[in-house]
């Protein structure tokens, strides 16, 4: 796995390490500001986890890496929108010529199945108001920020390296991930740890702007299912239908945490919008749902109340980071 000391990356680590004992794992992460050990120092302790200090962009390090491996999943990526409207290149270097050194590699060395994963902001923004619009199967690509063009254009490159190589590549477009080891510069755990610290949550615009969120251990689970059971070729849509506006997210959050009394004018900071903001993203997952035989199975309050805990339990995870200088403003979501 690429990036496996980032957000998902660690989370699916942790879920391989415990639900397929007998693989053996290793990742390759360059540690950014957004990758941290700490994260996987458990795994590693146990000698479940070889980890490898290394940029996917740089073609020696991946095919040394991905030598003798049967699967790739490649999560590697400059993944916060706000720092690609800030700064593009680091996107397009890390997340479309990162993504082609791996494929290349995985090309060269013949892996069994190399998996992309990948970001239902490809499909840019939906309308509100327009329920029954969602993304689905064959909804066209129309990113319209610099992360979701440089995700866009991976995956591209991903379907050309099926359809000319035939390497066994497999897709998964997934909406907002939250839950444990997510970077708080992200709308969930920014949320969490300035409530915490009596501070108000800073929300774009009018807060309406939508999201289909996902508890990161559902996520985990879909690629696994994507590993034993997707089809090369195939791309899958996933998500938990669970639409929440960033004002929805919040107010949940305020209720996990027993601040209910607070209004949401003493919660929330709204501050002027980012540009180009998409409004909503809205996935019909129903198709990945049958060919995986997959379902979530945390919903929004549970996985919610989780991930409250996880922060309460885990300060010094988190509290470091907080101290940590920043390229870009801190107040975004994802
Ligand atoms: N977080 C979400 O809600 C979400 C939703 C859908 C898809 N995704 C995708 O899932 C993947 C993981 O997302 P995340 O939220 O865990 O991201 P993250 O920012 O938390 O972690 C990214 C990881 O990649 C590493 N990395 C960055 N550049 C690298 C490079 N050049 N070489 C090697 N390692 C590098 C970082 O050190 C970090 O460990 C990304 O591809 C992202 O686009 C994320």
């Amino acid at each position: 796995m690429t990036g496996g000391a980032g957000f998902i990356g660690a989370n699916l680590l942790h879920y391989w390490a415990r639900e397929r004992p007998e693989d053996e794992l290793l990742t390759l992460d360059a540690l950014t500001y957004a990758g941290h050990r700490s994260s996987l120092v458990d795994l590693e302790r146990a000698g479940k986890l070889r980890f490898v200090r290394g940029n996917v962009s740089d073609p020696g390090v991946v095919r040394r890496t991905l030598r003798g491996a049967d699967l790739v999943i490649h999560l590697a990526a400059e993944s916060h929108v706000d720092r690609s409207i800030e700064d593009p290149a680091p996107f397009l270097t890390t997340n479309v010529l990162g993504s082609l050194t791996v494929l290349e590699a995985a090309r060269q060395l013949d892996v069994g199945r190399t998996h992309l994963v990948s970001t239902d902001e490809v499909y840019g923004s939906l309308p509100l108001g327009r329920p029954k619009l969602r993304f689905g199967p064959g909804t066209p690509y129309a990113p319209r920020n610099p992360y979701s063009a440089s995700k866009a254009a991976a995956d591209h490159l991903a379907r050309s390296y099926h359809a000319t190589y035939g390497l066994a590549v497999t897709i998964s477009n997934c909406g907002n991930n939250y839950g444990p080891y997510q970077h708080p510069e992200k709308l969930v755990p920014l949320a969490i740890t300035r409530l915490l610290a009596g501070l108000r949550v800073p929300v774009y615009g009018d807060g309406r702007n939508v999201r289909d969120w996902i508890y990161v251990e559902d996520h985990c689970r879909a690629l696994d299912a994507i590993a034993r059971r997707g089809k090369a070729g195939e791309t899958y849509l996933l998500g938990a239908e669970e639409e929440r506006s960033n004002l929805e997210v919040v107010r949940t959050l305020l209720a996990t945490m027993g601040r209910k009394g607070k209004s949401m004018g003493q919660a929330i900071e709204l501050v002027p919008d980012r540009q180009g903001h998409d409004r909503r993203y809205a996935i019909d997952p129903r198709r990945s749902m049958s060919a995986l035989r997959w379902r979530p199975q945390v919903r929004f309050e549970e996985g919610i109340a989780r991930t409250v805990r996880w922060y309460l339990d885990h300060r010094s995870w988190w509290e470091p980071l907080l101290a940590r200088p920043r390229r870009a403003p801190r107040r975004r979501a994802r």
